[in-house]
């Protein structure tokens, strides 16, 4: 079985009723990223922090995968499939696919603030101040946020080294690392992208883009990977 990886960001999530980040005008739900997406944000206000991604948690329960999280399912049938998003919500989880890499963190979960390794499932209940781990400090959101590291990358760098072949669906390719992760694939690796605007990132190889949003998009990309089985 030839081996597939699906880089997926925001816009796949975008027609579940998730707002893009880009796409906003750089402000996330009214917010600027500097205040709930950095550790400057979080020491300068930890319950603003906290209620931001609460109401995020309670809007992405609410959501639905669309029919883009839905058709990279069916690729299972044919190919190994790894996907790799820079998205901490969990619908490709409830649409189906099997083998999802967060490179951003998740939603979901919670995280000790003097211990990264203490990570706590947290289904769809809030984060208060006073929730503590068991060595009694403080629980964050399990996100990585702008200027921390992401300790999934050299997985995720693996995974498309081993690619037979790669599609980009609905990420501007603006952030590192992920952005630089098509980098690793092997020369012949055949490269995709589905995005409804051509991102301005200059990739080094041959892309084939299929430039619609992801609902329509990715049904034929998997149509068209299915020639490659
Ligand atoms: N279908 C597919 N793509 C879409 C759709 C859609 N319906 N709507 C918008 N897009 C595309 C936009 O054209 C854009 O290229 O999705 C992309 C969204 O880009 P960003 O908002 O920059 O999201 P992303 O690339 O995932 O951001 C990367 O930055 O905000 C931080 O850490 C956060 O993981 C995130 C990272």
């Amino acid at each position: 079985m030839k081996t597939i990886v699906i880089l997926t960001g925001a816009g796949i999530s975008a027609e579940s009723g998730i707002q893009t980040f880009r796409d906003s005008n750089g402000l996330w739900e009214g917010h600027d990223w500097r205040q709930v997406a950095s550790p400057e944000g979080w020491a300068a206000d930890q319950a603003m922090v906290l209620k931001f991604y609460n109401l995020r948690r309670a809007a992405i329960r609410d959501a639905q995968p669309n029919a883009g999280h839905l058709a990279l399912v069916e690729l299972e049938k044919y190919f190994q499939v790894f996907i790799i998003t820079q998205n901490i919500d969990d619908l490709h989880e409830r649409a189906g696919s099997r083998n999802i890499l967060h490179l951003h963190g998740e939603i979901r979960k919670a995280r000790s603030t003097s211990n990264p390794k203490l990570v706590y499932d947290l289904g769809d209940k809030d984060i208060e101040m006073g929730d503590l781990c068991e060595e009694g400090s403080q629980l964050r959101p399990h996100i990585v946020w702008f200027g921390e590291d992401v300790p999934l990358i050299h997985t995720a760098a693996g995974l498309c080294y081993d690619a037979d072949l790669i599609a980009v669906v609905g990420t501007s390719m603006v952030v590192y690392p992920a952005a630089g992760l098509v980098n690793y694939a092997k020369k012949g690796t055949k490269l995709f992208m589905v995005d409804p605007n051509k991102p301005e990132y200059s990739f080094s190889r041959p892309v084939e883009y299929i430039l619609e949003p992801a609902s329509t998009g990715v049904p034929k990309l998997v149509g068209r990977l299915k020639e490659f089985v």
